[in-house]
């Protein structure tokens, strides 16, 4: 009866555009279902292959893959249109890139016309390795520079920003300014390094000075002061949101030894990759690890603490999908909660020695 319907189907469909399941169907298989349903898997999943027409036409232990005419009756159809809150979508959700709408549509349409095979018999499963991986969406600085290369000296990195400053400023047609006079680099240097301006001993100082070096002696020396420390602190701490006022002493104490550890990053000139790296890595007693107050901070937030992350360091605003799907971006509801179980397998335990 199933061969019957197919080749009237067959029939029927030479005469209108129909779906090709060689050149529109099989492609959506082959990339998003033969992974775990083809000779790929020694035990394909839910004993379901479907990468050979007979074993395609056996279907699988819950049915018929496909009913000819009738997309709800197919597994094929009825798997792959569940939303990806469901554990039985197809894809599993998080195992590859979902099915679109407009290939589930296609994929109607061609069970509609009577699931016609054309003359396939079987493939030969590849690996895939992308339909696995979601393609990033983030714009590396790499694609955007691809000359961009880290100069080895001092100097060569000095020359680089000369270049790239003096050609932004040809393109932009912008004239040059004359170098600063003493006055104004100092308060200027002042300000942004140490974060105030000079003092009056310190002013003259520099201003009377005759070394030929003194502007980079005056940089130099403002990087190593407690001033620099203090300003960058401010900085983070606002980045982190410090917040020193907090109800316990417990808490109050834990947030002080990360301030602290905070300043002491800058002061001894930590890579800020490194710096991100322990203190998002962190677990363990306050006084050993004080990166673990930046989850301290968010104590009994681990959701908020989490979307705040990705905002800060993935650079991507995560917290709208905690309620639904982000309507302007990639992220699902679900995804959401997935990351804060990952994240926040956190746990807090009382006071000291035991903080964690
Ligand atoms: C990452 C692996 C994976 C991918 C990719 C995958 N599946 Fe599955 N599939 C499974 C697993 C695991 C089961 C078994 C679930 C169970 O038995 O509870 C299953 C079961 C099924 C079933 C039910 C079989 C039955 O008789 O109950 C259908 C239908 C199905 N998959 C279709 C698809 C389709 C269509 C695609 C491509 C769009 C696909 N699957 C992609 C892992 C996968
Ligand atoms: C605390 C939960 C929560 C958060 C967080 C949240 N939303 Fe919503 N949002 C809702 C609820 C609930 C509705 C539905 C309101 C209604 O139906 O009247 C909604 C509706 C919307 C709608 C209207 C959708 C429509 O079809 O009319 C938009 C747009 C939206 N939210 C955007 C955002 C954005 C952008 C963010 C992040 C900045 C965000 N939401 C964060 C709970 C939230």
């Amino acid at each position: 009866m199933k061969k019957l319907l197919i080749l009237v189907a067959v029939f029927i469909c030479s005469h209108v555009s129909a779906v090709d399941f060689t050149k529109e169907i099989l492609p959506i298989l082959e990339k998003k279902c033969f992974e775990c349903h083809s000779s790929l898997k020694k035990k394909p999943k839910g004993k379901l292959r479907i990468d050979e027409l007979t074993h395609f036409l056996k279907g699988g232990k819950n049915g018929s893959f496909v009913v000819p005419g009738k997309p709800e009756k197919s597994l094929l159809y009825k798997s792959i249109i569940l939303s990806e809150r469901d554990d039985d979508v197809m894809p599993p959700t998080g195992k590859g890139e979902p099915i679109s709408k407009a290939q589930q549509a296609l994929v109607k349409k061609w069970i509609l016309e009577g699931a016609n095979f054309g003359k396939w018999k079987k493939s030969t499963p590849r690996k895939i390795v992308s339909s696995t991986k979601k393609k990033s969406s983030f714009i590396k600085l790499s694609d955007q520079f691809p000359k961009l290369t880290v100069p080895k000296s001092e100097k060569g990195a000095i020359a680089k920003l000369e270049f790239l400053i003096e050609k932004a400023r040809r393109q932009q047609k912008i004239t040059k300014n004359g170098a600063i006079n003493d006055a104004n680099f100092l308060r200027r240097i002042y300000i942004s390094i140490a974060g105030r301006i000079p003092t009056l001993e310190e002013s003259k100082e520099f201003l009377q000075s005759r070394d030929k070096n003194k502007r980079d002696k005056l940089v130099d020396k403002l990087l190593d002061s407690e001033a620099f420390v203090s300003n960058f602190y401010n900085y983070w701490a606002d980045v982190f949101r410090i917040k020193l006022h907090l109800s316990t002493y417990e808490e109050k104490d834990h947030i002080k030894l990360f301030a602290e550890w905070i300043k002491d990053n800058i002061r001894e000139n930590k890579p800020y990759d490194v710096f991100v790296r322990e203190m998002l890595s962190s677990t363990g007693n306050a006084f050993k690890s004080p990166g673990v107050g930046y989850f301290f901070r968010d104590k009994q937030m681990p959701l908020d603490n989490m979307a705040y992350t990705t905002q800060v360091f993935l650079g991507t605003q995560l917290d709208c999908a905690m309620c639904h799907d982000h309507p302007f971006d990639q992220w699902s509801q679900y995804e959401f909660y997935q990351l804060g179980a990952f994240v926040h397998d956190a746990r807090y335990y009382g006071y000291f020695p035991g903080w964690v």
